[in-house]
């Protein structure tokens, strides 16, 4: 449409005409902008969980930065991983350096998001970002959505009204930078008198330990894309192989199992480079007599998985690699045993350390027993309280032992139930015989 200056004066039809036409040129069409949305699940989604949220609270602010972009050492940039507490309560995973601000007790707007200034320079390297507007706010289904330049005074006056100031965690360690969040609300106490702070830390920790169902179907498709992988590679690896051929099937194998991503970037060790816990992008030739490790999981819909399998290059373990081999997987049952709602995860950690300590090799076994998996892949959750229901984390215990040349890890994923747990790792050979067995094939 083509407007005179004399067409735009004609009235009302006209006018909204060309203020749909200048929105079209402003706007950028969804798909070419951040924030493109809420991911993996519909706005509504994030709105209910935050409102959940604030009915706990009741009262007060609480800020909840998400991640900043990495450290980059050249013009392209890593991908960009949004903080779990922050893609659980908004599903925004697109934007760097955005903050979140909820005050459950403010009379009309009770939940801010706040994204840094747009860069028109930047934006023609990596991508175009929307202007604020009613756009905005209904894509990412936040009721305002403001820049961060205005976060200070944003809180400020919040805090001048409630008068509490809730500290969302996690709890960093005291040589960690103190977290932005308490380093504006120290700000903000120094200048708003009788303010108090309070610590909400377990809270997110708590309400993202148990998984919703929708949750679990992306878990179980990564886990259903991590298996092809694993699979891939066990069927291909051969002694003069290198590190990284096998990396290259196994991350193929995850991509045609419906895999996203990685949840990690993949280890793949042999022989003595798998006593290196977190050994990653080596290239060793994997020897006739190797055990190989291979620690790696697909990611679907921004969710992690974790497994971990160490198997013979050869297809055939040696008397003393299956007697170690054996006595790690006798490690994991034990624990994997124990597994149930309200078990204490610092008993399952004894159990498996029982049955190495029983063999003499307690020393051998140099890391925990597992962890939380979700959004993150070291999730959020609360170790020392008893496991509840819904809760995903993995069993993996080990034996290292670099004069033997071998590292051996088994890692698996469980849901904990009432009754017990489901192992949602299934399908990968485990035992020395369905390896073997697999392998032979
Ligand atoms: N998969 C690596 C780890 O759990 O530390
Ligand atoms: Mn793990």
């Amino acid at each position: 449409m083509h407007f005179n200056r004399r067409t735009v004066l004609t009235g009302a039809a006209a006018t909204a005409a060309l203020a749909a036409t200048v929105r079209a040129q402003v706007l950028p069409p969804s798909g070419f902008a951040t924030p493109s949305g809420t991911f993996p699940f519909a706005a509504d989604v994030y709105r209910e969980r935050r409102a959940r949220l604030m009915a706990t609270l009741k009262d007060g602010v609480a800020v909840i930065h998400g991640a900043k972009r990495g450290a980059t050492s050249g013009p392209v940039s890593p991908p960009f991983h949004q903080s779990g507490d922050f893609a659980w309560l908004t599903g925004i995973v697109d934007e760097p350096g955005a903050v979140l601000v909820l005050a459950p007790a403010e009379r009309l707007y009770r939940e801010f998001l706040l994204l840094p200034s747009r860069d028109v320079e930047t934006e023609r390297w990596d991508v175009e970002r929307l202007p604020l507007g009613s756009q905005i706010e209904a894509r990412t289904g936040i009721q305002r959505v403001r820049r961060t330049s205005g976060l200070d005074a944003l809180v400020t006056g919040m805090a001048a009204r409630s008068r509490t100031l809730h500290f969302m965690g996690p709890i960093a360690s005291a040589s960690s930078p103190v977290p932005a969040a308490l380093d504006l609300y120290n700000r903000v106490m120094a200048r708003v008198p009788g303010c108090t702070l309070k610590d909400q830390s377990a809270l997110l920790p708590a309400l993202r330990t148990v998984k919703e169902p929708r949750e679990l179907d992306l878990m179980r498709r990564a886990t259903a894309a991590t298996k092809a992988g694993h699979l891939a590679a066990m069927k291909a690896v051969r002694p003069g192989m290198t590190e990284r051929q096998l990396t290259a099937i196994l991350e193929t194998g995850f991509r045609e199992g419906g895999g996203e991503g990685l949840s990690y970037d993949s280890i793949v060790a042999t022989g003595r480079n798998a006593a290196s816990l977190h050994y990653a992008h080596g290239n060793a030739e994997i020897g006739a007599s190797d055990l190989v490790l291979i620690d790696a999981a697909a990611a679907v819909g921004t969710y992690a998985c974790d497994v971990t399998r160490t198997f013979p290059a050869s297809g055939k373990f040696t008397t003393q690699q299956r007697a170690d081999y054996e006595l790690v997987l006798a490690a994991q049952d034990a624990a994997a045993r124990m597994l149930k709602a309200g078990v204490m995860h610092e008993d399952m950690t004894e159990a498996a350390s029982a049955v190495f300590r029983r063999a003499g090799r307690i020393d051998d076994f140099t890391h925990g027993l597992g962890h939380f998996v979700g959004l993150d892949v070291h999730d959020a959750g609360d170790y020392a309280k008893p496991l509840p229901a819904g809760a995903v984390l993995t069993i993996e215990p080990g034996l290292y032992n670099q004069p033997l040349n071998q590292g051996i890890r088994i890692e698996d994923i469980y849901l904990v139930t009432a009754t017990g747990a489901e192992r949602l790792s299934t399908g990968i050979p485990r035992t020395v015989d369905e390896i073997e067995a697999f392998m032979a094939r």
